[in-house]
């Protein structure tokens, strides 16, 4: 992808949102609460220096063009992340990531969310497929995805092993075609 330069995407009642050195402290709150980072694919941060390398991570990536990751806003508060990544410039793909701070569970922001970011990668970024590897005992995640009309695609045995722990992946797909015949 070509670099990103800073937007806003606005939705009913929240924002998608660059991230700035400001949001430091909230992205260790949120990825360092063992709960939200049960089925992650590394352990809960412990460190201040892991959420400067992440905010580090997402200006390279608005640079670069590799990686778009945008806060999620609500009420003047970061309630959560969604990272576009692994770009595949020749088929038009790539993956998505998401994580909500616990406190704005079960109400359906990030569903608002990546809905906004969804669109706009199929209508602006013109991207042709979008996919997502979960953990298949994330039922919330698994539920949001469906929810968002990706479509499950497949089961994938230990492919990750994080803390010591050897977990599966379940693989969603979502084609530009799939979402803009469901919008
Ligand atoms: C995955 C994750 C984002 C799902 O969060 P969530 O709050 O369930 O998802 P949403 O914000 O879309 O909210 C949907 C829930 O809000 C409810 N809801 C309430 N008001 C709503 C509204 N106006 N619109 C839609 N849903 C609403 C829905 O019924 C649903 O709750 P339910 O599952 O009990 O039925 C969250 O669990 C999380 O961040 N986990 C930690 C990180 C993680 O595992 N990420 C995925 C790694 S692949």
């Amino acid at each position: 992808m070509p670099a990103f330069a800073p937007f806003t995407l606005t939705a009913q009642r929240l924002q998608l949102r660059s991230l700035s050195p400001a949001d430091v402290p909230a992205l260790f709150r949120m990825y360092s609460d063992p709960d939200a980072m049960r089925y992650w694919s590394s352990a809960p941060w412990d460190s201040m220096q892991q959420a400067e390398a992440y905010f580090a991570a997402a200006q390279a990536g608005y640079e670069n063009g590799e990686l778009l990751r945008m806060g999620v806003e609500v009420d003047g508060e970061l309630a959560g992340i969604i990272n576009l990544y692994s770009f595949h410039r020749q088929n038009r793909r790539c993956d998505i990531g998401y994580m909500l701070d616990r406190a704005f569970w079960g109400k359906g922001y990030m569903q608002e969310a990546m809905a906004t970011l969804i669109d706009y990668a199929f209508r602006v970024l013109r991207l042709h497929r979008i996919e997502a590897d979960i953990d298949p005992r994330n039922t919330a995640s698994a539920k949001l995805l469906k929810s968002l009309h990706f479509v499950h695609e497949g089961h994938m045995r230990e492919r990750w092993i994080i803390n010591g722990e050897i977990c599966d992946t379940d693989f969603f797909g979502l084609l530009r075609s799939d979402w803009l015949a469901a919008r």
